[in-house]
């Protein structure tokens, strides 16, 4: 997924960076501003135990996925409704499961309803993030998923593999420059395509790993682990407002929506670490509280916290040090000519190992 402040590309750097202050011994990273999952899947391979967190639902669902689902999946209860998997080998069966949901026929629910232009038509606002057909099919696929997990023929990890492949699909199909403040108004070529699954992967090994969905100053205080990873939003850019279809496909709760993108509330999900005025304080929190021997954070050098503060603020726990990268800013239209050096920007990798 293209989602702000991804640290896909960042990977190596920060376990390179990370492995030069820890010692061997450390085996459970904890990622709590974890988003798409990319460092905590990242770690996970590595042989980690991960425990994960977002305050996005959507977030928290693809880290079900990603990070606590580490079991070959089955779906040995659905054979009741799908016949066909008695034939088919454990490994392949997850990919038989998204291909019977992607032929299943659209329905008009509330992502048509709303978010379509077809459902929209005539409206107060119309609206167009999915094709009419893309948006039909998401309802269709989010109900039976609903359904089975309702008639229990799915098991908890089952649900959650197969909400986060409807998250990543559909989101590759949405008619956006990228994220969700804004739809386009002419379809583009990529929401023209008629989605198909595509199963997420799933990363096997033998670590039980843990997956939160709450504000990370409260889940601080009842964690415990060794590496403290904190990616925060390093501006005023809210992701409960960006992402907020994807929170609605997530949740399926049919909330109310206003204004020209037909935004849900989001009041619980608003992050102090958006806000001039409150980050410092909440972030002085954070750390106080942290009960990791080693704490880092991933920060861009144009955040609302200065490197200086940041500095003050965890060289109270101990011995602070720094690394950097430079690395290309986060794009939202790739379409755009723009120009190379304005797309640079440094990103720093601030560690305190605690006393
Ligand atoms: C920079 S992104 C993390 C990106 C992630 N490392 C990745 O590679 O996908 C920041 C994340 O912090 C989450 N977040 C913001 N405020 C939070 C809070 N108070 N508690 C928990 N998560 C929060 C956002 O929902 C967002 O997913």
């Amino acid at each position: 997924m293209n989602y702000i402040g991804s640290k896909l590309s960042l990977l190596e750097f920060l376990e390179k960076s990370i492995e030069r202050v820890v010692d061997k011994d450390s085996i459970v990273f904890c990622d709590l501003f974890a988003g798409t999952g990319a460092v905590g899947a990242y770690f996970k391979r590595k042989g980690y135990k991960v425990i994960a967190n977002d305050i996005q639902y959507y977030s928290f669902v693809l880290n079900k996925q990603y990070i606590e689902n580490h079991q070959h999946l089955k779906f040995e209860k659905l054979s009741k409704k799908i016949p066909e998997l008695n034939n088919i080998k454990i490994l392949e069966r997850k990919n038989a499961v998204c291909d019977y949901l992607s032929k299943i026929k659209g329905k008009k629910g509330f992502i048509y309803k709303n978010y379509c232009l077809g459902g929209t038509k005539n409206q107060e606002f119309e609206r167009q993030y999915f094709s009419d057909e893309n948006g039909m099919k998401c309802d269709a696929i989010r109900m039976k998923i609903e359904e089975w997990k309702k008639n229990k023929l799915i098991t908890n990890s089952e649900y959650y593999f197969l909400l986060a492949t409807l998250l990543e699909t559909i989101d590759k199909r949405a008619n956006t420059a990228s994220v969700y403040g804004a739809f386009l108004k002419q379809l583009k070529k990529t929401a023209q395509i008629p989605f198909v699954l595509k199963p997420a992967e799933l990363i096997i090994n033998d670590q039980e790993h843990e997956v939160f969905n709450e504000d990370v100053n409260k889940l601080v205080e009842k964690i415990k682990g060794d590496i403290l990873y904190l990616d925060p939003p390093y501006n005023q850019r809210q992701y409960a407002t960006n992402y907020h279809l994807l929170e609605t496909i997530a949740k399926y709760d049919n909330p109310k929506i206003y204004g020209k993108t037909g935004l849900r509330e989001y009041k619980s999900q608003k992050s102090l670490y958006c806000s001039r005025n409150q980050v410092k304080k909440a972030f002085a929190h954070l750390i106080s509280n942290a009960k990791q021997k080693y704490i880092f954070l991933s920060y861009s050098n144009e955040g609302l916290m200065t490197p200086d503060d940041i500095k003050e603020i965890m060289s109270s726990k101990g011995k602070y040090g720094y690394f950097t990268k430079e690395y290309n800013r986060f794009k939202a239209d790739k379409d755009k000519n723009r120009d190379f050096s304005s797309d640079r920007t440094l990103e720093f990798l601030h560690y305190v190992v605690c006393l």
